[in-house]
């Protein structure tokens, strides 16, 4: 039996190092990749997520772009929109509580989410570390109950999937075999 291919939208997703900055992308898509955030599941619904936004040259944008490190400083400003996750990690006012045990897992997934919407709008999306999360933090005066865990650059790739890496990085897979800790052998009934 052949094996049921991978979704063309995730087989042929990647990440790009490289936006074409004449693409904009308009409020009502944005507001879409919002929804699909709003979609994913979350540990007993906590929807441990919240976003700052920025389409570029906007407001917002202008503050972000001197936060990003030297290696994302080439190729993210011209994403047609920066978006940074932030996770609900403890309660406010408490003691250091938890907020949520999956609050980064469940950010993960609506980030998830996002990026396999913006396919379908047609914009590629590259999720990134490299920019400092404490000087975000403080730009935009966010609680510390809640965390910068990451960025989403989203736009369209101005590069073909494989032309172009981030230095040091590869995209090779793990085999399924790999990822696999256990699971019936299927010669046996
Ligand atoms: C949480 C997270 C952090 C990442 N941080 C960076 C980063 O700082 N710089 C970068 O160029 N890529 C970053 N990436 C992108 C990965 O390097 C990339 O997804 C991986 O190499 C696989 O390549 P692909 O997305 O093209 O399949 C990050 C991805 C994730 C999910």
């Amino acid at each position: 039996m052949t094996v049921p291919e991978v979704h063309p939208a995730l087989a042929g997703r990647f990440s790009p190092v490289g936006f074409d900055a004449t693409i904009d992308i308009d409020d009502q898509r944005v507001d879409t990749l919002l929804d699909a955030a709003r979609h994913a599941p979350s540990a007993g619904n906590s929807q441990p997520w919240m976003f700052v936004v920025a389409r570029r040259g906007d407001a917002v944008h202008q503050r972000i772009v001197p936060h990003l490190a030297r290696s994302s400083s080439v190729w993210a400003p011209s994403a047609s929109l920066l978006v940074a996750n932030l996770a609900h990690v403890t309660i406010e006012g408490s003691d250091g509580w938890e907020y949520s045990e999956f609050a980064r897992y469940d950010l993960g997934q609506a980030v998830a989410h996002m990026t396999v919407q913006a396919l379908h709008l047609g914009f590629d999306a590259h999720q990134f570390r490299a920019f400092d999360r404490e000087g975000l933090a403080a730009e935009f005066q966010i609680p510390s109950h809640w965390e910068v865990t990451s960025m989403t650059a989203f736009g369209v790739s101005a590069h073909a999937p494989g032309e172009a890496r981030s230095p040091g990085t590869s995209r090779e897979r793990a085999g399924r075999s790999d990822i696999t800790w256990l699971r019936a052998d299927r010669t046996q009934g």
